[in-house]
This record gives structure tokens, sequence and C-alpha cells, in this order.
């Protein structure tokens, strides 16, 4: 999951943030932004093996202001519109592919990730599609043939795609889309397999808001994904919007959500985070704004398989907020003026916290030890259980075997990051072909379900024949 790309040059592309800047306060008579971190944001959150990034309107990319702080400060973005559905196919079969190429180019050009999103929503469809009637066989093609244009058009450039937006009802039902309507649940799965089939090696994702909690409409998704996974459907992740509201968010509930979904062995995220106040702001509010952008960060750091933080939109300048929610407003990072808020700096101590490189050459390398190891029992029930391991090693590893014991009559059912045998009581889990090398001080991560009981919390696990401290 580790991401590092080089930033030799990112201390000058910060040094022109802020000659732009103040060039566009000459122009626009606003006052010149604060200094912006050094290390930035991108930086801290690459030293975590995160990713960090930001919602793009790519109209907005010729503004020297906003195109810096996207590329020195993100290394990951999300087209806020121009991959959706009425954007890419204002007629049928007929494809425009310019806002979502620009931002494509802008990340390659930047040495970014790009989310893509999104591709079956209820949601921003075009209105050949909302008001056409369809047979079902020619919605699910209409659909499927969508899926599949788009994700292989962006192959090898899109790492992850949420592949389906919005599906659910608060209730945890399935929300009645014309999709859902006509296709039924299967549409789902269908949109799954035709995006796998389009790029093998893009990260697909269910992407939805208000489950970012332990509620109805999580447990649905949690039922959904569980049954997916079970089918063997092609999902790699679950996103969590995270459109939040000042002094009303509950970090360490926010941080069990996640960890539920993860222990199901899925990678998750948090994909269009902003925390919005009534407005007007005051420094009271933009305080408490900046825990709550703390706390979901921390709650993403927290869960190893939390893969990185989205934030939707740049400045209070560009959000969606003040639009859609009377009132509200001053969601995001930087303020009107592109001077980075209080959040700002919540964001990147979060990301230093978790270990985030504070940017010295000198510093020391991450402490050394043996190893050390979490044994999770997430999940139990009278015949099985799902456990997470994590390990940490203090020597640098090419390949690595981990063993540890289950109680008598427990059985391995499957394995996730890891190849797993089971001999007598013994399990043995040897690296995958994608997570053999990890650095000292690093971690190594993988999951199981059991069947014929539970396994023990706190188990001991070796690694390489040596036993683990725990915890
Ligand atoms: C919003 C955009 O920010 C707006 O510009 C647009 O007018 C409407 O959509 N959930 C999503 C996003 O998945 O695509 C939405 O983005 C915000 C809510």
């Amino acid at each position: 999951m580790r991401q590092h790309r080089v930033s030799t040059v990112r201390r000058l592309a910060r040094a022109t943030v802020a000659a732009s800047a103040a060039a566009a306060a000459l122009a626009f008579g606003f006052s010149a932004p604060s200094q912006a971190a050094d290390p930035s944001l991108r930086e801290v959150a690459e030293s975590t093996g995160r990713f960090i990034g930001t919602a793009v309107n790519d109209g907005l990319l010729s503004n020297g202001t906003y195109s810096d702080i996207v590329s020195t400060e993100f290394d990951s973005v999300t087209a806020e519109n121009a991959m959706k559905w009425e954007a890419v196919e204002p007629q049928r079969g007929q494809y425009n592919w310019a806002g979502g190429d620009r931002l494509v180019q802008f990340a390659q050009d930047n040495d970014q990730l790009v989310y893509g999103h999104t591709l079956v929503w209820h949601s921003q469809m075009p209105g050949w599609l909302q008001n056409g009637s369809f047979s079902n066989n020619e919605l699910r093609q209409i659909m499927t043939d969508h899926v599949t244009t788009q994700v292989s058009r962006y192959k090898g450039q899109v790492q992850r795609w949420d592949v389906v937006n919005e599906a659910f009802n608060e209730d945890g039902s399935l929300r009645q889309s014309k999709f859902y309507q006509q296709l039924g649940a299967s549409y789902i799965a269908d949109s799954f397999r035709a995006a796998r089939a389009a790029d093998p090696d893009a990260k697909l994702f269910i992407n939805d808001y208000n489950t970012e909690l332990d509620n109805a409409k999580s447990d649905g998704l949690y039922r959904l994904v569980s049954d997916l996974l079970a089918q063997g459907v092609p999902i790699d992740g679950v996103g969590f919007q995270n459109h939040l509201i000042v002094g009303n968010v509950n970090g360490p509930a926010i941080r069990q959500n996640l960890q539920r979904f993860a222990d199901l062995g899925l990678e998750v995220a948090v994909t269009e985070l902003d925390i919005r106040m009534q407005m007007p702001s005051d420094s009271s509010k933009l305080q408490q704004q900046a825990r709550d952008y703390r706390a979901v960060a921390d709650a993403c750091l927290a869960v190893s398989r939390c893969s990185g933080i989205t934030v939707w939109g740049v400045s209070d300048r560009d959000s969606w907020v003040p639009d859609v929610f009377e009132g509200q407003g001053a969601a995001c990072p930087w303020d009107e003026n592109y001077r980075p808020k209080p959040a700002y700096d919540a964001l990147r101590d979060a990301f230093v916290a978790a270990g985030g490189d504070p940017g010295d050459p000198d510093d020391p390398e991450p402490p050394t030890g043996d190893c050390s190891a979490v044994f999770n029992v997430s999940n139990r029930w009278d015949t099985g259980s799902v456990v997470s391991v994590t390990v940490r090693t203090g020597q640098a590893l090419s390949g690595w075997r981990a063993q540890f014991d289950l109680p008598a009559g427990v059985s391995l059912a499957n394995g996730w990051n890891g190849s797993f045998s089971q001999s007598g009581s013994t399990v043995t889990v040897a690296n995958a072909a994608y997570n053999g090398t990890v650095p000292a001080g690093g971690t190594i991560s993988f999951g199981f379900q059991t069947s014929g009981g539970a396994a023990q919390d706190g188990t001991r696990v070796s690694l390489g024949g040596q036993e683990c401290a725990a915890g």
C-alpha cells in the first residue's frame, strides 16, 4: 500500500504557490494566503503509506493558485463531476472525455493517483437515460457498456473506481434507482464484474454517505458487501463519503465502523470529506472544525486497511456545500481566499502523529526490534470467527512466513493477504506476491475466517520461526 513518490520538486512548487497566490492577491485585492506548511500535507501523508486526495473541478485547473495547491498538497485526485455519467455520455453511445482526460493528464504530470468517480449512480444521469424507457435487458446492456467503456478508457490510469454510488436508503434497504427498479440487486454485481473485466488492476469500490457510523444504513451495506464477497463478486473496497457537520463527529465510532468493514478483508477509504458549519463562521467553529477533521483522519489512520482520505473540494470558494445545504458552508481545509484553515493543520498533524515524515532527512529510522503482533478476533459466532492479524517487524523482510495455532477442532475456512495452509492445529501464512517486501519497522496484515469454532483473541504469532511480542 506504500505509495512513495519522489518529491524533490515540491519545495520549489510550494514557492510557486506562494508567488502565484501573492499575484492573485494583488489582482483580486484579497490578502495573500498564509504560508503552506513544509513539508506539505502530501509529503506527510505519503510517508504514512496513505493517500491524501481532493475532489477537483477540472475547470479551475487553469487557476494557478488552485492548481498549485492541488499539485503540491495532494497525491490523489477525484473528478468532482467530470467522470459522472451525464458528463461522460451525454448522448447515448457518444462519449465526452474532455474533463476526465484533463484531470488524468494533470495527475500524471504531478505524479498523482486518480480516484474514479463514479460509474453507476441514480443521480447526475443524462436525460436520455433518466427519462428513456428500456427493456430490462437493454438497460442492463446500457449499464455494462457504460462501465466497460469508461473503465477501459482509463485502464492503468485510474487506480480506484467508485463503481456503484449511493445504492442505499437510510433504513438499509436498496434505493429505488432506475437500475434497482428494473434489474434488482444484481445490477450491483454486474457493474462490478464489468469493471473488473475492463481493468483487472483497478480497485473497485462501493461508495455511500451516512454510512460512517454503525447504523441501519451501514448495516445494509455491510450485509451487501459480505454477500458480494461470499458470491465471489469482484469488490475491493468500501468508500465512506463523510459529509459531516462541525461538532457532530464521533471519531472512535467512525474508526470502529471502518474497522468492521476492513475486517471483511476489504480496503476502506474516506472519499468525500467535508465538515460544514452554520454560517457565518467564527474562530471557535473553525477550531471545532479542526478537531473534527483530526478525528476523522485519526479514525482512518488507526485502521491499517484505510488507504487514504479525500477531501471534497480544496477551498470554501469551490465547495458544493452552500449550494445544497441552506445557510451552511466553510466546510473545506482552505478558506475562500485559498488560505489554509486550522482544519488544514489538523489534517497534517494527524499524518505526522501517525508516523508521517516530518521532513527531516536526518530523522532516525523507525525503531527496530524483533516483532510484535496483534491477533484480533473481530467477529465470532458459534461455529466460526473472523480474525485480523497485524505483525510489526523490526527487520526489513523480503518474503515472510507467520505461524500460529488454532484451538482444537477449529479450522481455517479462507484467508486474505497471504497464502495459507494448516497442519494439525498450526496455521502457516506466507506472503502473497504483492506484500512480501516489508521495511524495518513496517507492518504485515492478513486476515482469515475460521470454521468449526472461533479463534482466540490474543493468540501468539511467530514470524520466521521467532515468537512475536503481543501488541
Ligand atoms: C456533488 C458535486 O460536488 C457538485 O458539484 C454537483 O453539483 C453535485 O454532486 N455525493 C457524491 C458526489 O457522491 O458526487 C457529490 O458531488 C456530493 C455527494
